[in-house]
């Protein structure tokens, strides 16, 4: 896992905005994984400013949510489609028969998780998947104790999540207790996966997610067993991370890399 720590909220959002602007730029029908929350706000608004600003073309690139409330229809202000749409389709020129959000009104939920999953492998699969992380080490609604090869697939939500989720409901007992969620091990799938920490409140999931054993207990530490995963996290959410300083050090010596192997290229050719 690559570790960047950055000074504050925004320095992570603005890179995780650059990190998925490089990508469409190479691949413009990029197929994305986004997610909800907080925590990708600030990367949302950067994409927006690119695209208004900079012409940041999104026609062909593809979108998959991680998960929605079981039984909010789209127009709930709550629901997470309305929460994209505010703050990401409604002002981007993304195609609308390309974005899919799991449906929290699907008659036959389970049938529909599996067509989801049908979905993510018709497109392809998923190139870049954003996350953020909850406070327990979730990533989409994969609760602890997850299975950490479970699919798309209804989730009950802990307390400590319905608790976290009231701040956007009126009150705790309008938050649904249900989502439907791709699972851990559909998420370990996208060949890229971005995740974004920000705030003390996450300081120990991260660290669980990083330096903990992998376990079904922080489903984010799942995320040390795939291959190219970048965790952007803020000084807070980095606080616990005990390896801190190597995760700099590595960072501050990451452009010589590059100069030390062409430079072992250039001696072994005799140039
Ligand atoms: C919810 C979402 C997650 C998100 C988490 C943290 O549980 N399902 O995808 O990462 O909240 O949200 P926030 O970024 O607001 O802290």
């Amino acid at each position: 896992m690559e570790v960047i720590i950055e000074p504050t909220a925004k320095e992570v959002g603005i890179m995780g905005a650059n990190i998925i602007t490089e990508h469409i730029l190479r691949k413009p029908a990029l197929v994305l994984g986004l997610a909800t929350g907080s925590t990708p706000l600030i990367t949302y608004n950067e994409l927006v400013r690119k695209h208004q600003d900079g012409g940041l073309d999104f026609s062909k690139v593809v979108t998959f949510n991680l998960d929605e409330y079981l039984g909010l229809p789209p127009t709930h202000p709550q629901s997470y489609a309305h929460f994209m749409n505010e703050n990401l389709f409604d002002h981007i020129n993304i195609d609308r028969q390309n974005i899919h959000v799991p449906s929290g009104l699907a008659l036959d939920p389970h049938g529909y998780c599996e067509s989801y999953e049908e979905d993510i492998k018709r497109s392809g699969g998923i190139d870049l998947q954003l996350l953020g992380i909850g406070r327990d080490g979730h990533i989409g609604f994969n609760e602890p104790g997850s299975s950490l090869g479970s699919r798309t697939r209804v989730k009950t939500l802990t307390r400590e999540t319905v608790q976290d989720n009231a701040t956007f409901f009126r009150n705790e007992s309008e938050v649904p207790r249900f989502a439907i969620t791709m699972g851990a091990g559909t998420i370990t799938q996208a060949r890229r996966i971005l995740l974004l920490a920000s705030g003390a409140s996450k300081a120990e999931a991260v660290a669980a997610t990083v330096e903990g054993p992998v376990s079904a207990s922080v489903t984010a530490s799942v995320l040390q067993l795939h291959p190219d995963v970048i965790l952007i996290a803020d000084e807070e959410a980095a606080s616990k991370l005990e390896r801190r300083a190597y995760y700099r050090w590595i960072q501050e010596n990451k452009s010589q890399v590059n100069g030390v192997i062409s430079r072992q290229i250039r001696e072994r050719l005799g140039m």
